[in-house]
């Protein structure tokens, strides 16, 4: 039987951290068993957001690859790949482009919140960033994409556009699905709505033992909870919302609920048996992480392999793309 594909990736902005992982690293890395996977490292995404020398944006990429791995994407059944190593994805990119209406761009609801959030003065490419995600979809026929909360509007847009160009030209692209993880959108450690690297209110997939400590430690909790003899709000608490994501001993985040509700336990408690929880999630992770650190020809073998491996699979969606519109038939 022919196994049913996965695309999904990551535009490259800094190291991963805990809410990617619960909004689509998890899914990727349990799916990839039934799935034919390839990941995304979405450099060319990455310029759109701070076009710049590659220097900073090769170390962004590097680190998402090495969170991939560390998270335990295995190379030797999943494709993980540079998105600028397949040119044909900006051909598939440049028709589209001119099918999608410049109205339909600017309403993506994706789009307008990061620049909201980023406080961007948004590139181009930037603000169509969606059709190049499209390509990205597309381009690998994929079935199934496990993304972030924040990406469904870009993916009902590239749902949009397989079947538009379907229409136009005939059956070419499979319609995706969006899969969204168990948490979708992790409050940071601050309490803000989303937990983001340049929200300075992540905890990364990378730190190291004192840095979770520290982070943990200063957790943002129940603001109105002075002493620990005051009765405590769990609901929207970020320590007990992290503690319902990552303690596996569900006994224990039950007794620390129902001791917060009535003043019994303090804070010091509960945010250390939640630093012990994320320490244990996080030490294997740390070490498949150093196994790679220490093996860089090693890790760039996995990527220039799995770059030519998943460019195979765009060419032959390309090249059928080329046929149905027959673009280059005056040529051929
Ligand atoms: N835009 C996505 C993000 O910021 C990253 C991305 C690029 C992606 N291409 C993709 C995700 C294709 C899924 C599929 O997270």
């Amino acid at each position: 039987m022919i196994k049913k594909r996965i695309l999904t990736g990551d535009t490259p902005t800094g190291k991963l951290h805990i809410g990617h992982y619960l909004g689509t690293l998890e899914n990727r890395v349990k799916l990839q068993h039934t799935f034919d996977t390839y990941i995304i490292l979405a450099n060319i995404h990455a310029y759109a957001n701070y076009y710049q020398k590659s220097e900073k944006i090769n170390e962004d990429v590097y680190n998402v690859f090495l969170d991939n791995l560390a998270v335990g994407i295995d190379p030797k059944i999943a494709t993980i790949f540079l998105e600028s190593g397949i040119p044909e994805l900006y051909e598939l990119y440049g028709i589209f482009l001119t099918m999608v209406k410049h109205s339909r761009v600017i309403r993506n609801p994706s789009v307008k919140e990061e620049i909201l959030y980023k406080k961007l003065d948004p590139s181009v490419g930037f603000i169509v960033y969606p059709i190049l995600q499209a390509a990205d979809i597309l381009g690998f026929n994929a079935d199934l994409v496990p993304v972030g909360e924040d990406q469904l509007p870009v993916i009902e847009q590239t749902r949009e556009i397989a079947k538009d160009f379907n229409q136009a030209f005939g059956e070419t692209f499979v319609v995706p699905e969006a899969k969204v993880g168990r948490v979708a959108r992790l409050v940071g450690t601050d309490g803000k709505l989303k937990m983001s690297k340049s929200g300075g209110n992540a905890i990364l997939l990378s730190d190291d033992e004192k840095a979770l400590r520290q982070k943990v430690m200063s957790i943002y909790t129940d603001p109105d909870r002075i002493h620990k003899t005051d009765a405590g709000k769990v609901e929207g608490n970020p320590v007990f919302i992290y503690h319902d994501a990552f303690n596996p001993n569900k006994v224990e985040v039950e007794d620390l609920k129902s001791r917060y509700k009535v003043g019994k336990v303090g804070d010091i408690e509960v945010k250390e048996k939640l630093f012990i929880a994320l320490n244990d999630f996080l030490t294997p992770i740390r070490e498949r992480r150093r196994y790679y650190e220490k093996r860089p020809e090693e890790a760039k073998e996995i990527l220039i392999e799995g770059t030519k491996r998943a460019r195979k699979v765009v060419v032959e969606v390309v090249e059928r793309v080329r046929e149905k519109t027959g673009i280059n038939k005056l040529i051929k």
